[in-house]
């Protein structure tokens, strides 16, 4: 008999402080309507002076525990992932299983951008599946406030800061990960990326000057890689389930811009109603995005135990990824 693997408990965290358009405005040569009308965003979370990434993880991970009814000590693996780490190393999985007190737990940063908390899942319930570990606590959190060049309207606007977690174990027979679709393009990593600090170009005075440090964004082409990937890793993850887009009760996309997410759905013939949309209140999150939305979505009562879930992102890489789920809970 096949394990069915599935999402036992969620999470998630964003910092108190929010930063509106109506802030940004004060900030760079940008406008409410410019931002609203080409992305959808009114607002962002921003971490506190001292707060990073992994204390968000530290609280969307002891909710998303709670929610399981499992304790620190139950979890085997602890993957993260994050653009944005409390250290190049040790990895910020290590620093959470401390504070956590998950003594039983390996642990490992995933570096997959925007696509890492589906990557990770898609990896977790392939461990599990096999026998090796029975709970994987998979978190995306990211500080990305703390990489960003506030002088550049092309980044600023669109970026906020969270993390949302989910403990993975074994489900009921025929609930839980139904379909998985993972997928890069390391020749578009130029598009999206943080030049400086490490081997390539180790930090330095000259680094900073240049706020190599900082995101570098080609928004245009991540907006064209988006668009195309976005139809086309949720009709792979589809075909693996099989099953086709009329089954799907729920998408939560990557929350990145809601012309990418309209056209998304578009493509999958799903009304919006359909479709969970938070990113007017939190922008990109990046790693954090889809938990974050997925544990609203959830708590809304917009989820309901046998309905399938499509989790569809795309990032830094470029990566992309899809996971099918017949949501357990
Ligand atoms: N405010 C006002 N004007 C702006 C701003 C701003 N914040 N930013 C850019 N502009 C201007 C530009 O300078 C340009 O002016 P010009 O025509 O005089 O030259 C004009 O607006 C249009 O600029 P575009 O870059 O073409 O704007 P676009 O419609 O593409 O929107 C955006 C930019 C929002 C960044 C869009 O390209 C996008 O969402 N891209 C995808 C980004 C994304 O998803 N990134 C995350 C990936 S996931 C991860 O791993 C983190």
């Amino acid at each position: 008999m096949t394990i069915a693997v599935g999402i036992l408990g969620m999470g998630y965290y964003v910092p108190e402080r929010i930063m509106t358009n109506y802030d940004l405005e004060k900030i760079v040569d940008t406008s409410d309507q410019w931002i609203t009308e080409r992305t959808g965003i009114k607002q962002r979370h921003i971490a506190a002076k001292n707060e990073v990434t992994s204390d968000m993880a530290l609280i969307a991970a002891k909710n998303a525990l709670q929610d399981a009814g499992l304790s620190a000590e139950d979890i085997d693996l602890i993957i993260l992932a994050t653009a944005s780490p409390d250290h190049a190393f040790p990895s910020t999985a290590c620093i959470l299983q401390d504070h956590l007190g998950a003594k039983n737990a390996a642990a490992f940063d995933l570096s997959a951008g925007c696509s890492g908390f589906v990557y990770s899942l898609a990896v977790s319930s392939q461990i599990i599946k096999s026998g090796l570990y029975k709970h994987i606590l998979i978190i995306g959190a990211e500080t990305l406030s703390s990489i960003m060049n506030w002088h550049d309207r092309n980044t600023c606007v669109v970026f906020g800061d969270g993390a949302g977690a989910a403990v993975i174990g074994i489900t009921e027979p025929g609930y839980g990960v139904l379909g998985i679709d993972m997928g890069a393009d390391g020749s578009g990593g130029k598009y999206l990326y943080q030049p400086a600090g490490g081997s390539r170009c180790p930090a330095s005075s000259e680094t900073v000057a240049a706020n190599g440090h900082t995101i570098h964004m080609n928004g245009q082409e991540v907006f064209k890689f988006a668009i195309k990937i976005m139809g086309k890793t949720t009709e792979r993850a589809l075909k693996n389930a099989n099953m086709k887009s009329e089954d799907i009760d729920m998408l939560i996309p990557h929350q990145a811009n809601l012309r990418i997410i309209t056209s998304a759905a578009k493509r999958l013939k799903l009304p919006m109603d359909k479709v969970w949309v938070n990113l007017d209140k939190y922008a990109n999150t990046s790693a954090a995005s889809i938990p974050i939305a997925l544990c609203e979505a959830q708590a809304a009562g917009a989820i309901k135990k046998s309905d399938n879930v499509l989790l569809a992102g795309f990032g830094a890489g470029l990566t992309w990824a899809a996971v099918i789920l017949k949501w357990c809970k």
